[in-house]
Order: structure tokens, then C-alpha cells, then sequence
């Protein structure tokens, strides 16, 4: 391998380091595997027909996370041509916190997002919330004000909220991506792959007893998923030990008002799962 090339995967590497990664892989049309362990020359056979493969100094994947995957209720992961999930490979910080998590973020340039980004939007509300609500992305609201759902959808996601009988202060509210993406299109696949690992981490420290996806960005990352949203949502899901429901994103409600009741209907039994006095009349 050229010495450039070489650099910059190790500049790379470094930084997947720091997130915690230490397990990578490309798929075979792009033909590269990173991974941890013990150094091999591949065979002849794997050297034809496989991609190549270059070792780094330090083993581990946690069992333990590739396990809860595979206890994964109804949704199969598709990300499966290497057989493991990006999250499969994001280690546990130790004592993490929201704060620590803030900070390794920084002011954060490890994705194209930041170049048209005002504010990044970490997260709001409560680092004991049993309730965590991901969106997808920060919008120009967001943007403009460094918190997750505040504009018009924003809006509508606060009085669902406060038809549970819960505040925005009672749960936690955060998105995949954490900088606007330019004109409010979707996350793309390496910037939800460079930010995706602090949600993983806000995610372990708040351990919510339920998350709920809004939306199908939010549902395929954290399933690892291609599956329209609308083959699953509202089922319950069982991810990493926790209870996962995807619903409705409030900004498709706001083009479709005839869906609210299906996620009033999905809100429900999140609030039968949390113990929460379930209301007499659905919200308007
Ligand atoms: N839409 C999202 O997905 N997240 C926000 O924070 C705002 C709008």
C-alpha cells in the first residue's frame, strides 16, 4: 500500500479509535476488510476471490453486543454481508457521560455536515429519561437554536409528548445526526455511520427503558435495517435489552394529519409500558 494512503487510513483509524471502534469492514465491491487481531497472509484463494485484508493491532469485539443483536425480535439486521453492524463495533466508554460524550464531539468536522451547520444539536431533556425519542437530523430551527425539535414538527412532537402526560423535561430527545444536513435532506450513509456512535453512547447512559424512532431514518440506523418502516412500526422491539418502538416521524404527520391516530395508537402503548395513566380521549 502506498505510504499516503497508508497515512491517512491510520489518521482515520485514529480517529474511529477515539469513538471507540475498533472493527471495520467495507463490502466486497470496495474490496477492503479492516479489522483487529492477529496479523495473516491470505491465501492464495483469499487473496483472488476476497477483499484484502489489513489487521490492526488491538482484538475485541464485545460478545456481549453481537449477542443482544442476535436476540433482535422480528427485524433481521441486512447490514450483513461482513456479519456484523457498525454498532457491533462502537467498544463501551467507561463512566461515560452526556458531558463526556459533548465533549469528544467538540466542535465536531469528521463529516461534510459541518460545513453548513450553525449549531450541533446534541441533545435535550432529561440524562434519566426513561423515555429517549430519536429523530433524524436537526432542521433550520435546530440549527439556528442547537436544540432537536423546535420547529413546526418539533412542535407537534411536544404536544405528543404532553398528551402522554409527560413534559419535553421528563424524556430525552436527540437525532441520528447531529448537524442539519444541507436543505433538510436525508442523512447520508457516512455521515449517519461518523455520528451514529455518540447516539450509541447517549443511548448507554441514559439507558432508557424505551426508544422510540421517528421515522424511518432513525428506525433503520438503530436496526441496522432496510425494511420500510411501515412493516414494523409499532411493534415492539427488543434492541441491545431495551424495548424499541418506531412510529410516525411528527414532520410526515404534518403532511399526512390522517396518521396521527396510528401513532397516538403506537404512543399508547408506550405509555402502557411506562405505567403511565393512559388518557380517556385521543388528543386532537
Ligand atoms: N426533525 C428531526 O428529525 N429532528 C429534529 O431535531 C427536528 C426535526
Amino acid at each position: 500500500m502506498p505510504e499516503s494512503l497508508q497515512q491517512k487510513l491510520e489518521e482515520r483509524l485514529r480517529y474511529y479509535k477515539d469513538l471507540g471502534i475498533r472493527l471495520f469492514y467495507r463490502n466486497r465491491r470496495v474490496g477492503i476488510v479492516l479489522r483487529t487481531g492477529e496479523a495473516k497472509e491470505p491465501s492464495a484463494e483469499q487473496a483472488t476471490h476476497r477483499p484484502q485484508e489489513i489487521v490492526l493491532p488491538r482484538p475485541r469485539v464485545e460478545a456481549s453486543a453481537i449477542a443482544a443483536n442476535a436476540r433482535l425480535q422480528r427485524i433481521e439486521p441486512v447490514i450483513a454481508s461482513s456479519g456484523l453492524s457498525l454498532f457491533e463495533t462502537v467498544e463501551k466508554v467507561q463512566d461515560d457521560t452526556l458531558l463526556k460524550i459533548r465533549d469528544d464531539i467538540g466542535e465536531c468536522t469528521r463529516c461534510k455536515l459541518h460545513k453548513g451547520r450553525h449549531k450541533i444539536v446534541f441533545g435535550d431533556g432529561s440524562a434519566k429519561a426513561q423515555l429517549l425519542f430519536v429523530g433524524e437530523g436537526p432542521g433550520a430551527d435546530e440549527d439556528a437554536q442547537g436544540l432537536p425539535f423546535v420547529g413546526r414538527a418539533g412542535k407537534l412532537l411536544t404536544q405528543m409528548i404532553e398528551a402522554m402526560g409527560l413534559q419535553r423535561k421528563d424524556v430525552y430527545i436527540c437525532n441520528v445526526v447531529k448537524c442539519r444536513p444541507p436543505e433538510n435532506r436525508a442523512p447520508e450513509p457516512d455521515e449517519v455511520a461518523t455520528c451514529s456512535p455518540y447516539l450509541l453512547r447517549q443511548i448507554d447512559v441514559i439507558q432508557p427503558k424505551v426508544i422510540v424512532c421517528l421515522g424511518a431514518v432513525a428506525a433503520k440506523t438503530l436496526l441496522q435495517t432496510n425494511r420500510g418502516i411501515t412493516q414494523f412500526r409499532g411493534e415492539w422491539l427488543e434492541w441491545r435489552g431495551r424495548k424499541l418502538m418506531a412510529t410516525y416521524h411528527p414532520a410526515y404527520l404534518l403532511r399526512n394529519p390522517n396518521a396521527k391516530g396510528e401513532v397516538w395508537k403506537d404512543l399508547q402503548k408506550v405509555m402502557a409500558e411506562l405505567g403511565l395513566q393512559l388518557p380517556k380521549k385521543k388528543p386532537s
